[in-house]
């Protein structure tokens, strides 16, 4: 069972005495072996969903590194979902750690090509597979849906309570925007949710804001930066590998390539930079992503020490 309220530590870094500020990390990495970060609290709702409508399947999309496809295989398993996976792109010839992990959780995999990903509705995908509508639920790319904004809008009151105050500033790792969107509507504008893309791009703000409309809820206050994607998705260069393994060894905690160095990243250079006033709290969210190193590792020669 996922365990929350995830810990909160302090990052003690003499960059911080600095500046005056203090960061908090939310260790959502922590919640649950398997299905960690915000890929929980993104499902959490949407599991409740299709137990209540009666659903036995789980059909959801991503690609072949892709967290949120690791995080509903388990799920599945653990709530007694049938799961099937439509990865993009061509069936590997060798499978990576997480596609291997999907194959153990026992999803069924459906490899296809990109056009096909980018282009094919959901509707299609049940046809093609003979699914029965009544009893399938569908999650779209990384989870990202009302109920996922649902569950990631719980995550500014649960720190509340645990440190007995507000942060000013959230900060979150932005691939699709949901789990910012749902960060910046439980926020209500009471603190600054700054989110970091890891993609290359200028789209965030356009695809948070109709996250928001699309689910009926307001926010205000809230940014992306759009600075610190190293190239692209998944792009990194020596900058970030260090600064992900000297984080690891100073604190102890590990961070992923794709989103949460990236994000770390960011913030401490925002930090250095004097972005924000002395006496800031800043509260960070681990959102997990760990599974995907064995793979990086793999593909790109054992470049994040375990
Ligand atoms: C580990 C991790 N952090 C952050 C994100 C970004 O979340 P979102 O797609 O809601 O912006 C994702 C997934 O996309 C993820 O897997």
């Amino acid at each position: 069972m996922p365990d929350l309220p995830s810990p909160i530590v302090e990052i003690e870094d003499p960059a911080l005495v600095q500046a005056g500020v203090r960061i908090w990390l939310k260790r959502d990495d922590l919640i649950h072996p398997h299905i960690s970060g915000n890929k929980w609290r993104k499902l959490k709702y949407n599991i409740a969903k299709a137990k209540e409508k009666g659903n036995t399947t789980l059909l959801t999309f991503g690609g072949a590194y892709s967290n949120h496809l690791a995080a509903t295989a388990a799920a599945g398993l653990e709530y007694g979902f049938k799961t099937i996976g439509i990865v993009r792109g061509e069936r590997p010839p060798v499978l990576n750690p997480t596609l291997r992990f999907l194959l153990d959780c026992g999803m069924q995999l459906h490899f296809v090509s990109r056009k096909d990903y980018r282009e094919k509705s959901p509707e299609h995908w049940l046809e093609v597979l003979a699914l029965d509508r009544a009893t399938t639920c569908v999650l779209p790319e990384g989870g990202s849906n009302c109920l996922a904004l649902k569950g990631c809008a719980e995550l500014p009151g649960e720190v509340e309570q645990q440190l007995g105050f507000l942060p000013d500033v959230f900060f979150a790792a932005c691939g699709t925007g949901a789990t910012l969107a749902g960060i910046a509507a439980g926020l209500k504008g009471r603190s600054r949710a700054m989110g970091v893309s890891v993609l290359k791009g200028d789209f965030h703000r356009k695809d948070v804001s109709a996250l928001l409309r699309h689910c009926d809820e307001s926010a205000v206050n809230w940014e992306v930066l759009t600075d610190y994607h190293f190239g692209g998705y998944a792009r990194f260069d020596d900058r970030l590998i260090s600064f992900i393994n000297a984080f690891r060894a100073r604190h102890r905690i590990r961070l992923d390539p794709i989103y949460t160095g990236k994000l770390l990243f960011a913030v401490f250079d925002q930090v250095r930079s004097g972005a924000f006033p002395e006496g800031t709290d800043i509260l960070v969210l681990h959102s997990g992503g760990l599974q995907g190193i064995a793979g990086f590792n793999e593909r790109f020669g054992d470049l994040i020490a375990e």
